[in-house]
């Protein structure tokens, strides 16, 4: 599966909003599905931040191992990915870590922020990750992706591989975590995984159920009116069969969304797609990228992870997902089977829409097969 941008990410719009928002909800459908067939066509790319120019001013944050001396500069005196006005040397030195030409190339790097293998002087592998404030957005997340690793990890145990090293700028936050190994592509996640999974963000949303304030979403609730929403969804699903999915769905949209907030709220990583997933050498998993981490439905980490992985997926042990994270997270699994197979439904349509350029036709097929299922599932638990 191609890479999506991370902000397909679990946007509180499609959690928060109430059914007094949109009282004739399933009347306006058909209005904006007719409305919707005249105007599809148009696919707004996702926004990336722009290089800002580099001033010299630091302020160290966070503490690199003590053997982490400075090291000489990258010798390749090369510009970070994307970010024209960072250099890798200089990010490099403020971290006290080494270039590593053998490190593996990672994947990622989508939300404009870039990664890179390096090395401690201690020989320690690290993973090097650099966020610009090149837009308001992108300089929130770095400064959130931050928090979650110097102070909350204080407070709450987290699945996230430990803080090496932290360096910020006025223009740029660069992180080095110690370095694990990416996880599989999600075809090739065995059920064992999955379980292991399930069981990582039920006891991570169990455990920080009291969690807020400066983990408040990140954006201001906004929704679509349901015929706006039609004129959207259809920049996805526009093919056959695709009109009664999102009848179906967009009918059901207020009963979707007080399903999902009926559930307890917690801190949730909030864009928990397998590719945000490493493994240690034992095989444990943990979670990379914090960026979008904030306080909201707990139910939304497991959605989004299933829902990302059905566009490539073969076959998901999702009933085992939701059985183990309910029994983790100590919720009653029949209330969280409905509250995640509502937001799987409400992610297909609020969400991916918006990424329909980054979806082969094969990914296209797995997810409207798993709308039917979800559909089918939705119907029975009224
Ligand atoms: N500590 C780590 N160990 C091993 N691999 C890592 C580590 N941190 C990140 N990666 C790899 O680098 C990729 C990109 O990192 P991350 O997701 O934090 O950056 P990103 O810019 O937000 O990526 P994207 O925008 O594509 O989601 C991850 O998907 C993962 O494969
Ligand atoms: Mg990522």
């Amino acid at each position: 599966m191609r890479a999506l941008p991370p902000s397909l990410s679990l946007s509180p719009a499609c959690c928060v909003r109430g059914s007094q928002d949109h009282p004739s909800a399933s009347s306006r459908l058909s209005v904006g599905l007719r409305a919707a067939r005249s105007a599809v066509g148009t696919n707004p790319s996702p926004a990336r931040p722009s290089a800002q120019p580099r001033r010299a001013t630091t302020d160290r944050v966070g503490a690199p191992d003590a053997e982490n001396a400075r090291c000489p500069p990258s010798p390749t005196g090369s510009s970070v990915a994307a970010m024209p006005g960072i250099s890798v040397a200089e990010v490099l030195d403020a971290l006290g870590v080494h270039a590593d030409p053998v490190a593996p190339a990672l994947t990622g790097g989508m939300s404009g922020s870039s990664v890179l293998g390096a090395v401690t002087p201690g020989g320690e592998p690290v993973v090097v990750k650099v966020s610009s404030f090149g837009t308001p957005e992108s300089s929130h997340r770095a400064r959130r992706e931050l928090d979650v690793y110097t102070e909350l990890l204080l407070r709450v145990p987290l699945p996230a591989p430990r803080l090496v090293a932290a360096h910020r700028t006025e223009e740029w936050i660069a992180i080095a975590l110690e370095r694990h190994r990416p996880a599989p592509p999600a075809s090739e996640w065995t059920s064992a995984q999955w379980h292991d999974l399930a069981v990582l963000l039920g006891k991570l949303h169990a455990g920080s159920r009291e969690l807020a304030g400066r983990f408040a979403p990140l954006h201001a609730v906004s929704s679509r009116p349901v015929d706006e929403l039609a004129v959207f969804a259809q920049q996805l699903w526009n093919g056959e069969g695709d009109d009664a999915r999102l009848e179906a769905a967009c009918s059901a949209l207020d009963r979707l969304h007080d399903a999902v907030s009926d559930g307890p709220a917690s801190f949730v990583h909030g864009d928990s797609h397998l590719g945000n997933v490493v493994l240690t050498t034992d095989g444990t998993l943990l979670l990379v990228d914090w960026q979008s981490a904030h306080v909201g439905p707990s139910i939304g980490d497991v959605a989004f992870a299933l829902t990302r992985a059905a566009a490539a997926a073969g076959s998901i042990p999702r009933d085992q997902v939701i059985e183990a994270y309910s029994a983790a997270a100590g919720t009653a699994s029949a209330a969280v089977h409905r509250s995640i197979t509502a937001q799987q439904l409400l992610i297909l349509v609020e969400q991916y829409p918006e990424f329909a350029t980054f979806l082969g036709p094969g990914e296209v097929a797995g997810l409207r097969s798993a709308f039917d299922l979800l559909l089918e599932d939705w119907a029975e638990r009224q």
